[in-house]
């Protein structure tokens, strides 16, 4: 099947040399893509800027904002059988860029933001997206709860939780522990690493797409 996965930090721009990100290192969205590809899939990651190396047989656009993001998704979602988006995307992002360095002025110095556009929000609605979708949910309290009302209202076939107010697991670590939640119920899977995880989400996600 033909798999789209959203991967990485987003990095949205200030002025010229300044960006606004966050710590996704892109471990978990990589490890799924090489998994989706070692089990005969035809793979497209669409990556913010991290410092991983392409897995083997999987295609890659690298972007760098979630404006750049949301457009490559949107370009390529319409021929996927799944999506899978594990990209942790900027909420806001600057309401403008500077042509020019931003010079110190006084003591304080106050940035205006905008909210991004929500690129899994956007999949059954604008992008009229009706394969298989996987979202992920990173929260710090009530997880479940947190991760079925986003299930119900991005669309979701399966959103994969994980708690990262727990240190060692989660952001920008070789490990995970996470919840998979579906619109019925639920299975946590014991903490691993991502790339032992990886495989066991591949084999889940196949099975909804079987049964579609
Ligand atoms: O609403 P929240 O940001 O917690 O949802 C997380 C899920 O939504 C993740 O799958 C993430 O990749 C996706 N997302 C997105 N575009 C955004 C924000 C989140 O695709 N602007």
């Amino acid at each position: 099947m033909n798999v789209l996965i959203t991967a990485g930090p987003t990095r949205e721009p200030l002025d010229p040399v300044r960006y606004l990100t966050n710590r996704s290192s892109g471990k978990m969205g990589y490890a799924l893509a090489s998994a989706f590809a070692e089990a005969g899939h035809q793979v497209l990651l669409i990556s913010g800027p991290t410092k991983l190396d392409i897995p083997d047989g999987v295609d890659l656009i690298p972007v760098e904002s979630a404006a750049e993001m949301f457009s490559a998704v949107e370009h390529h979602i319409g021929r996927m059988d799944t999506a899978v988006f594990a990209a942790a995307v900027a909420d806001y992002r600057p309401a403008s860029i500077s042509e020019q360095k931003i010079k110190k002025h006084g003591d304080t110095l106050t940035l205006e933001l905008v909210r991004n556009p929500d690129i899994l929000g956007s999949a059954r609605g604008k992008f009229s997206f009706t394969g298989v979708l996987v979202g992920f949910a990173a929260e710090t309290e009530n997880l479940e709860t947190n991760a079925r009302e986003k299930l119900h209202r991005k669309g979701c076939d399966l959103v994969i939780a994980n708690d990262v107010s727990q240190p060692g697991i989660g952001f920008d670590s070789d490990r995970n522990q996470i919840l998979l939640v579906y619109p019925a119920h639920s299975e946590p899977l014991l903490e691993d690493e991502k790339h032992h995880l990886a495989p066991r989400i591949v084999r889940e996600i196949e099975l909804l797409t079987a049964g579609a």
